[in-house]
């Protein structure tokens, strides 16, 4: 193998692996999936899907009506959206055009996943640490490293922390950073206060990213979007994107669900319910410490708890994402908020812990 590849796939196999648990008859809270809406409402939705569309055809005409969908839900241009094979796929391509060499700025811990996509394509990276206390960011700090950057990325809210930052916040950085790319994860954002969309008209520099793979309950069908200004949005969509990125069973499916949003929009409310009840309960909890979550998951700190606690979830066959020991805050777990039956369940093994 010539030197040059060899010295690349060295550089490539230091990138820590994406963690993906596989293990059947578990009760899998560690994906942030929607567990909530009934399955077999969204198989039913699947069906019926695949009978209206030609698989001999290209996705053109249901491309537009997505397009249109997703306009009229969130009130926003359809010329401002650019669909992706999941949100992971348009930070590729964002990642791309950042290109190598260049500098982005982001908060520590966040999203782990896109710090490695940035290793991979070259992107120097810098984190500003999170306070341990309630997850804020120091503005300060994280400004002085964005100055020197030419893109942001900050999830809204972040994950595996669960908050939201102030919006005066984020939208202080976007007034003082209009020479950098702001990117915007709203991946979780149907369970919080507040979202950027209506921002992008404005902040030619914002990009938002959001997802059908989480409050949609579709993480299969590997769908997502980008939200920007229509100049960038256009570019996106027919200079960078892929001509045909999700498939027409995926965009079907997504159709499908936002012409019948009451079924999800019932299940996001009712997770958030069930993400108050498991918070105030677990707060009693001396041992450890959980954090105000507006997503749909809660990030814990276990302390010297972490192993008996995941000892105690793989006994009942429950899969957290096991965090490890996160600079700062030490051995913590993100856990889904799941069914109601999940959560009793996850209540009673936190209420044993000795
Ligand atoms: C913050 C954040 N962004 C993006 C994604 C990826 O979403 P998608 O399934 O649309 O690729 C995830 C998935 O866990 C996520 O947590």
């Amino acid at each position: 193998m010539t030197d040059w590849l060899v010295r690349e796939i060295k550089k490539i196999s230091m990138i820590e692996k994406y963690a993906i648990p596989s293990r059947n008859n578990y009760s899998k809270l560690d994906a942030n999936e929607n567990l909530v809406l009934d399955k077999d409402i969204l198989t039913k939705i699947s069906i019926d899907s695949l009978k209206k569309i030609d698989l001999r055809k290209y996705p053109i005409e249901l491309s537009e009506e997505v397009y249109k969908k997703i306009s009229s839900y969130l009130m926003v241009s359809k010329k401002s959206l650019v669909l992706g094979s999941g949100s992971d796929q348009i930070i590729e391509l964002l990642l791309t055009i950042i290109g190598k060499g260049r500098r982005l700025t982001s908060i520590y811990p966040t999203f782990s996943y896109f710090k490695t996509r940035c290793q991979l394509h070259k992107v120097g990276f810098s984190e500003i640490l999170l306070s341990t206390v309630d997850n804020s960011i120091n503005m300060e700090k994280f400004m002085e490293k964005a100055r020197n950057s030419h893109a942001i990325y900050l999830c809204s809210p972040n994950n595996p922390t669960g908050n939201q930052f102030d919006k005066s916040q984020v939208l202080d950085i976007l007034n003082s950073l209009e020479n950098s790319l702001v990117i915007i994860d709203e991946a979780y954002v149907e369970f919080a206060k507040y979202s950027l969309t209506k921002y992008v008209q404005e902040y030619s520099n914002l990009v938002i990213l959001r997802t059908f793979s989480k409050a949609m309950g579709l993480a299969g069908a590997r769908i997502g979007y980008m939200i920007a200004n229509e100049e960038l949005a256009d570019l996106f969509k027919n200079k960078i994107q892929l001509p045909y990125a999700v498939n027409s069973i995926s965009i079907a499916i997504a159709i499908s669900v936002l012409a019948n949003p009451k079924k999800m929009e019932k299940s996001i409310s009712l997770i958030k319910d069930e993400r108050e009840r498991l918070y105030r309960n677990l707060s009693k909890i001396k041992k450890i410490k959980v954090y105000k979550s507006d997503a749909n998951f809660l990030f814990i700190k276990c302390n010297e708890k972490y192993k008996g606690i995941l000892e105690a979830l793989e006994d009942s066959k429950i899969i957290v994402k096991a965090l490890g020991n996160i600079r700062n805050y030490g051995n913590c777990i993100r856990l889904t908020i799941g069914t109601k039956r999940m959560n009793d369940k996850i209540l009673s093994i936190f209420n044993n812990i000795q």
